[in-house]
């Protein structure tokens, strides 16, 4: 299968040759890179969801950012292309090569580098899994302020590049706040220490900002200092089944004021996401009844009796006002970890599906389900979707309300021209129309790059080329992706 339709390899860039494979071994040494073998080569090579598939021949796994350096260096002045990666768990086609860029992971820098316990301030290497730093940051009465279904996999190097939202996003803020310093390797090997462990310095333009969603195209962050919240001693999940998305917002709406500080999480999915989830896993603790939406509250606190007063009265107001037709809340840690994994579950559950068109688009709270209907009967009008034959099976919607951030996945039999092109540029001409954002937390990578032009003006994307062409003059960090190619 062609993962790359339409595409074609810059000429510019040279291919790999046996020689440049020794000089990489002299930096990396013969543990450090995998080449040639195709066996080996394959997760390195294919994306998660098993979309995109590039040819690379060789992956360099540096342990020092001297070894970046020296590996960036060479490769600029071979005008080698490069794709970083991290723990491949992107899901738009960013973390793998398109043609045969050598891959650079960072799994062999994953060093926790210091942490500042009065202040909370972690500095580690770029290749630490998330769940790693959490576990260890537990112990210490602290978490790190973000987490996501990927936890147990993706890098904070590729939390930063993808700036990575996630499930707490309503409560901690985005990397561009929680991140204090980045240290960098720029395309031609200059390393920008910008480490920095201050919350407050206005000293020239904050450059790490640059590098935080800038998804491996102008530098390969090797060192992260970021700053970490205490650790929740009282912690409540809840769940909500509801009528209408109208009664999600209300509930919405009601959470901030009358959970206002503990909240920490607000998510919501439909019906045909739960349906999505028991046909691939069974659930535990889900309501005996099934409701048209769902609703997980998460409370995080200092108090348990005062935050559990607190969730049942808001639980027992949302009941009274009909606003919620069933409540539950989950009775210890285990029940905790069930609901948690029943909302991070759609993403593998629809994983399973034969194919699936995946959206993260941000718009209006209130526009949000209006967006899932419509798409549901354009599908319809369009003859793809409503029949037994119809190459469409099932349009699913979860996301983080909090954020205004919608998931809206499309499940088929296959991927077709006819219902990609019934889906695009229709979908980001909605979102355009309704003030919204192509990716709210996933990033563009090959799956949204041509379409910029719907989120951003041709003068911003004029600027970011300029940029791209002042940090990156040979273009060689990963190319044919993020920014569109006319
Ligand atoms: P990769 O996938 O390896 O890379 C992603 C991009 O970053 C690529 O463009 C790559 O070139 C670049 N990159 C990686 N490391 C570096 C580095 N050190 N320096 C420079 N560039 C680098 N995203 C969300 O925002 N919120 C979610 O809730 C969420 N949930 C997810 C749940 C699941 C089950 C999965 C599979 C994915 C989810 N994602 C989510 C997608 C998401 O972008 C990531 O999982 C994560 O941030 C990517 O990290 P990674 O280390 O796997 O990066
Ligand atoms: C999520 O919120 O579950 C993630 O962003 C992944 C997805 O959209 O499937
Ligand atoms: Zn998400």
């Amino acid at each position: 299968v062609d993962k790359f339709p339409g595409y074609v390899r810059n000429e510019n860039f040279k291919e790999l040759t046996e020689n440049d494979v020794a000089y990489f071994k002299s930096i990396v040494g013969e543990n450090g890179l995998i080449y040639g073998n195709e066996d080996d080569l394959f997760a390195f090579n294919t994306d998660w969801m098993n979309k995109f598939r590039g040819k690379s021949q060789l992956v360099l796994k540096p342990k020092t950012t001297q070894q970046v350096s020296d590996i960036l260096k060479y490769c600029n002045e071979q005008k080698l292309a490069v794709v970083p990666q991290g723990g491949n768990t992107g899901l738009v086609g960013g973390s793998v090569p398109v043609f045969d860029e050598v891959v650079l992971n960072l799994q062999g820098m994953n060093k926790i580098r210091g942490f500042d316990s009065v202040s909370g301030i972690l500095t580690a290497d770029a290749g630490c899994v998330l769940e790693v730093l959490d576990n260890w940051l537990a112990e210490k009465g602290y978490m790190m302020p973000l987490d996501l279904g990927a936890k147990g996999s993706c890098h904070i190097g590729g939390n930063i590049a993808t700036n990575a939202g996630g499930l707490r996003l309503l409560r901690y803020g985005s990397l561009h706040g929680t991140v204090l310093g980045l240290e960098v390797v720029l395309p031609d090997g200059t390393i920008l220490d910008n480490m920095s462990t201050l919350r407050k310095d206005n000293t020239g333009y904050d450059l790490k900002q640059l590098f935080i969603g800038s998804e491996g195209t102008i530098g390969v962050i090797t060192g992260v200092s970021i700053l970490t919240p205490h650790r929740s001693k009282a912690v409540n999940v809840a769940l909500l089944g509801l009528e209408s998305f109208e009664d999600v917002q209300k509930a919405f709406k009601q959470s901030r004021i009358e959970l206002s500080e503990i909240l920490s999480a607000f998510e919501f999915w439909d019906i045909n996401a739960l349906q999505m989830f028991k046909k691939h896993a069974t659930p535990k603790e889900v309501m005996q009844s099934e409701y048209p939406f769902y609703v997980l509250i998460e409370t995080s606190g200092s108090n348990k009796d005062h935050d559990d007063e607190k969730l049942n009265t808001y639980l027992e107001n949302m009941m009274e006002d009909g606003v919620a037709q069933d409540g539950v809340v989950a009775q210890d840690e285990s029940q905790i970890r069930n609901l948690w994994s029943l909302r991070e579950g759609f993403t593998e559950a629809l994983g399973k599906e034969p194919a699936v068109y995946k959206y993260d688009i941000s718009m209006p709270v209130p526009k949000i389900y209006e967006c899932v209907e419509d798409m549901r009967q354009h599908l319809k009008d369009g003859g793809v979707f409503g029949q037994e034959d119809s190459p469409v099976t099932d349009v699913v919607a979860y996301g983080h309300v909090g954020d205004g951030n919608l998931h809206l996945n499309i499940a088929a039999k296959r991927l077709d021209k006819k219902t990609s092109s019934l889906i695009e540029p229709y979908l980001f001409e909605w979102v355009s129309k309704h003030q919204g954002s192509i990716s709210a937390e996933h990033g563009l990578g090959v799956a949204k790059n041509e379409f910029l032009g719907y989120s951003k003006s041709p003068v911003m994307i004029q600027l970011m080329k300029s940029m791209k062409s002042i940090l990156d003059p040979n273009g060689i960090l990963n190319p044919y992706k993020y920014l569109p190619s006319s």
